[in-house]
């Protein structure tokens, strides 16, 4: 793809869709990950003199101005990562008085951020109307946002008809690299962990990822509709009925692939769901009718750290157990740890997963920890994502 690198921005209006779709709580961000990733293209843009005009989307407003999914704390926590001003330009409909005078204000190096473009419910239509406002503001159009690159929204693809010039940041090209090498030219033995509460999340992924690794890994809640299609008895552990057929068909496949496709051989199980509650391992297949799974046993811990071991890429996404309580997070944390030690390049598929790698404090540990949540998962699906072909269509 066409960058940052590659075009002269030296006083021109450059727009930077970012994805600053972070959490928060009570008007203050608890992870900011997002930020952090963004800041290499705005710094960049910010050193070669160009007017810096971000934007991005913040939660689901529905066309609606919500004041508590204003971007506003995202304006004040990256002037404070920028060590620069950041003039916020609040307008309810995104595009509009104070927008337009804070851009015509800017000199080259300056950084202002635009509202929520979820406050317009063209946004997420692609509608026309509101990208030729966007288009407007700029004559470069940079695309940073790889977690919304799964949308064809205004802001991501609309956006590219009316500009000069459209090439993708930092961020972008990163997810796409490691991402793409991973799933298209990886080192192998190729691994890949999946894990998280449905089945239905992955079934493309699961699918796609049978065509391309060595090992495949099934941990989490998802892996009870697979020992259930091998006729084990699961309890009160979550299970997917009608995907059971599909765990089957699927563990047909790595067959055929020769793909070491392993379950877990033993489990936590719970009387409740809660931390609290009495709790005990048990081997495949002796899960009692009144309880439940809620994490992968010792034994399957060592199994699968022992499957990292010597590969050279592993793709890690969605946790093992039910990270959130303390008594049920063994098992992703024993994940965690084995990839952390492994020289393998390891690349952490965005969402539960990369917060459970940085809860933990395996972050910086890791090779690449993706931004992307349903991003991430699309493009293991194999999918094109519409963010990324529109990204340098210019
Ligand atoms: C995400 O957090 O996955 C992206 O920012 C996309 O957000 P969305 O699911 O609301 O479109």
């Amino acid at each position: 793809k066409k960058t940052v690198d590659d075009i002269n921005v030296q006083g021109k209006k450059v727009l930077v869709r970012c994805d600053f779709n972070v959490p928060l709580k009570d008007g203050v961000i608890t992870d900011e990950n997002r930020l952090t990733a963004a800041l290499p293209t705005i710094n960049k843009l910010i050193k070669d003199g160009a007017k810096v005009i971000l934007c991005s989307h913040l939660g689901k407003p529905k066309g609606e101005p919500k004041p508590e999914l204003s971007l506003a704390p995202v304006a004040k926590r990256l002037a404070e990562l920028l060590d620069k001003e950041v003039v916020f330009a609040a307008d309810d409909n995104v595009v509009g008085d104070n927008a337009k005078k804070a851009v015509a204000d800017m000199k080259d190096g300056d950084v202002v951020l635009l509202q929520n473009t979820r406050y317009r419910k063209e946004e997420t239509k692609n509608g026309d109307e509101f990208s030729k406002d966007l288009g407007s503001l700029a004559e470069i159009f940079v695309n940073d946002a790889f977690g919304t690159a799964h949308r064809a929204h205004c802001s991501n693809v609309g956006v590219t008809k009316y500009v000069d010039t459209c090439v993708v940041g930092y961020l972008m090209q990163k997810e796409i690299d490691f991402l793409g090498n991973a799933v298209n030219s990886p080192k192998r033995p190729f691994v890949a962990i999946l894990g998280g509460a449905k089945v239905s999340d992955k079934i493309n992924v699961i699918n796609n990822l049978l065509d391309k690794v060595d090992t495949l890994i099934i941990g989490g809640g998802m892996a009870y509709t697979f020992l259930k299609s091998m006729g084990n008895e699961v309890g009160l552990s979550l299970l997917e009925e009608d995907k059971v057929d599909y765990a089957k068909e699927m563990i047909d496949k790595a067959k055929e692939k020769g793909v070491n496709f392993l379950l877990p051989v033993d489990t936590v199980v719970a009387q409740e769901f809660k931390n609290d509650t009495p709790f005990k391992t048990v081997v495949r297949g002796n899960i009692e009718p009144d309880w439940e799974g809620l994490d992968i046993g010792e034994k399957t811990r060592e199994l699968f750290a022992n499957a990292v071991k010597d590969a050279k890429t592993v793709v890690w996404n969605g946790p093992m157990g039910v990270f959130e309580f303390e008594n049920f997070a063994g098992g992703t944390i024993a994940v965690a740890k084995a990839l952390a030690e492994t020289d393998a390049t390891t690349i952490i598929g965005g969402g539960d997963s990369a917060a459970a790698v940085n809860q933990l404090g395996f972050g910086d540990k890791m090779t690449h920890i993706s931004t992307g949540g349903g991003a991430s998962l699309e493009f293991l699906e194999g999918k094109e994502l519409p963010g990324v072909a529109a990204a340098d269509n210019k």
